[in-house]
């Protein structure tokens, strides 16, 4: 039994991939599979945290024991995080999609037989972590997910400045590191004074690490 560090404290946790619709039957997605942001919610209920769990479609199911809110678009996981506030602390470990369709058809799109592939009009989804970094109801911890292939201090670095959140936990997602889908994960913790490696570890000791770090901060 672990000490309840986190009694008494709300954190929000986003995570899994987004599905944005083209129309009622086809949707653009992305390959997260929500492991790791579904460790860490429960690692934080763990220590006693109250969680409001915020997932896309993701492949692997919540955790018992915290408040989940399923959501499929960026939009609607921005409207559910704005009605979780207030909180202590964010995670946001969903890979939320960067475009949505502008305009997704009310009915399935069919082919036209002219032999002229659809052109599908995109617009930018907000950036909920950098939102919400600024929002006025902003919580004392803002932890954000950087996910790179190369130079990964200097650009998770740089998007910590840019999205304004407190620490952002970044991962080398080469191809050659199997860490994507895969069930280990060697992340760099990033603050404000400076970076951190860490270990290669099971995604459920990384979590296990990040919510210890939490509580430290919140206490
Ligand atoms: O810019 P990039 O997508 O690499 O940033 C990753 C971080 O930003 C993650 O914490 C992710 O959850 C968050 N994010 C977000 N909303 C977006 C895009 C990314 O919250 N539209």
């Amino acid at each position: 039994v672990q000490p309840a560090l986190l009694a008494g404290r709300h954190v929000i946790v986003t995570s899994g991939p987004t599905h944005e619709p083209i129309d009622p039957v086809r949707y653009i997605a992305n390959r997260s599979s929500g492991a790791q942001g579904t460790a860490i919610a429960a690692a934080l209920r763990d220590l006693g945290a109250r969680v409001s769990f915020v997932t896309g479609p993701a492949q692997v199911p919540p955790p018992a024991g915290v408040e989940v809110i399923r959501v499929e678009t960026a939009l609607q996981m921005q409207e559910a995080v704005a009605a979780a506030l207030p909180a202590d602390a964010a995670v946001m470990a969903a890979a939320v999609a960067d475009w949505r369709v502008a305009a997704a058809a009310e009915r399935k799109m069919k082919k036209d037989g002219s032999g002229r592939p659809p052109e599908l009009e995109m617009v930018e989804n907000p950036d909920i972590l950098a939102w919400l970094s600024h929002h006025a109801a902003r919580p004392a911890l803002v932890v954000g997910f950087a996910a790179e292939t190369h130079d990964v201090i200097a650009h998770a670095s740089a998007k910590r400045a840019r999205k304004g959140c407190d620490w952002i936990v970044a991962n080398d997602v080469s191809p050659a590191t199997g860490i994507m889908g895969g069930t280990e994960n060697a992340v760099t913790l990033i603050h404000a004074d400076g970076a951190e490696e860490w270990p290669r570890l099971p995604k459920a000791e990384v979590a296990q690490r990040l919510a210890l770090r939490i509580a430290e901060a919140l206490a």
